[in-house]
């Protein structure tokens, strides 16, 4: 199954709708989504008309007809039934009316079926923005959808953490075998951006991405959805990545999300050492030395780089000694995270796990070591990239997009 992707148009009248539906033409997406819940007055009559103006404009690019509610997310408030008429009179021109599947079974399936009648399909939608529900509300809200006759189910939800991402991704894998029709999942924000590009595990049939604004948090861009969704249909590595950088570059934050776009297994080297330790990193810190962890640092790295196909991240020290810059060398290729010393300690002021900056946790103390280690960690990188943005999907397409012109990564 190839991914849609849609890019959602937004406006306060007919002239400005129009003239995004021009912009996004030109990104050529599989479909338009036009929302409807930013204009200044609404009527039946206008949304017909401007709705056939935008199909015009975009020939033969699928077109969704949206208006979002306000407690749905959007900035329309209406009634019911202007709500169901707006819906219905738009299901005349255009492929798809989004509705949202709240309140009784049967007002859903009534809405759902005149539009039907007006010979458009149906997503049925519901949205989470400050949370993600529990897995078997998630599924009972999809099967309600596809009860009151939606042709796609869609539900957008807000990650509080990085196992709200996770279980989104896994819920969406089992809906294929709970309902026969097609979803859209995605989990939302900065922190969910991976479910926008992962739909090879998710099942989701269309991505939102940015044509001219976001109109959700966390929507990429056009282009670089295009490409990640690519390689997330499948593609090969040659060695390992081999990820460095100084504390807090987001080393394990990236290659999670480069993991779960490319397939490609990932290996965390401290939680390696975690793992066969059966203790921390402060820890071993405490009982045993910095040079004793070293020692086990350079065992890790010789074990896991004996494998290739792996995305490893290394601890921000691991390519101080020689040794362990070889042992790497041969087995890949080396990716630096770089970011200023002000995002660094942003990042890492509020955290306990890390020996090393312990001792002073100060901007002062973040900016020596990064002067000492930057020039090291420069000179053995095979690739730099910015992560100052702090966007993962950004640092994943970056990094991608490089390795790919250098022949590391192929995309089938
Ligand atoms: C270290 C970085 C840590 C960890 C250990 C030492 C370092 O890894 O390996 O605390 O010397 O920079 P992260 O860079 O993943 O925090």
């Amino acid at each position: 199954m190839r991914t849609k992707i849609c890019v959602p148009i937004m406006g306060r009248d007919s002239n400005e709708i129009i003239k995004q539906a021009e912009q996004v033409l030109e990104k050529k997406p599989d479909m338009v989504e036009l929302r409807a819940d930013g204009f200044d007055e609404i009527s039946p009559d206008m949304v017909v008309e401007i709705t056939k103006k935008v199909k015009e404009v975009l020939g033969k690019i699928e077109l969704i007809f949206t208006l979002r509610t306000k407690r749905e997310g959007g900035e329309c408030e209406i009634n019911e039934s202007q709500y169901k008429e707006i819906c219905v009179s738009a299901a005349s021109v255009c492929h798809y009316v989004d509705v949202e599947i709240i309140g009784h079974l049967e007002i859903a399936e009534k809405i759902v079926s005149e539009i039907h009648n007006q010979g458009a399909k149906v997503i049925g939608s519901s949205h989470y923005f400050d949370h993600t529900p529990d897995n078997e509300k998630i599924i009972e809200i999809m099967k309600k959808m596809e009860g009151a006759g939606a042709d796609i189910c869609k539900i957008a939800v807000m990650p509080q953490d990085k196992e709200d991402v996770e279980r989104l991704i896994q819920v969406s894998a089992w809906l294929k075998n709970i309902i026969s029709t097609p979803i859209i999942t995605m989990s939302m924000g900065e922190l969910g951006s991976v479910t926008r590009v992962c739909t090879a595990q998710t099942g989701s049939c269309v991505t939102f991405a940015v044509g001219v604004h976001a109109s959700a948090p966390g929507q990429i861009d056009v282009g670089m959805a295009r490409k990640l969704l690519k390689v997330n249909q499948g593609c090969g590595l040659k060695g390992n990545i081999i990820l460095i950088g100084f504390m807090g570059t987001g080393k394990t934050t990236v290659s999670k999300a480069l993991s779960r776009i490319t397939g490609f297994k990932e290996i965390d080297v401290d939680a390696y050492i975690v793992e066969k330790q059966g203790r921390s990193i402060s820890e071993i810190f405490e009982s045993k030395g910095e040079e004793y962890f070293r020692k086990l640092e350079t065992n890790a790295l010789k074990e896991v780089s004996e494998k290739s196909g792996q995305i490893i991240s290394c601890g921000g020290g691991a390519v101080l000694k020689d040794e362990n810059v070889d042992i790497l060398k041969k087995r890949g290729v080396i990716v630096l995270l770089t970011a200023t010393p002000e995002t660094i300690f942003d990042r890492v002021k509020d955290h306990t796990h890390r020996p090393i900056l312990n001792r002073d946790m100060s901007l002062k103390h973040v900016r020596q070591l990064m002067a000492e280690r930057e020039p090291r960690y420069k000179e053995v990188a095979d690739v730099k990239i910015s992560v100052d943005a702090n966007d993962r999907i950004l640092t994943c397409y970056n990094i991608l997009t490089v390795l790919e012109e250098m022949g590391y990564v192929h995309v089938n």
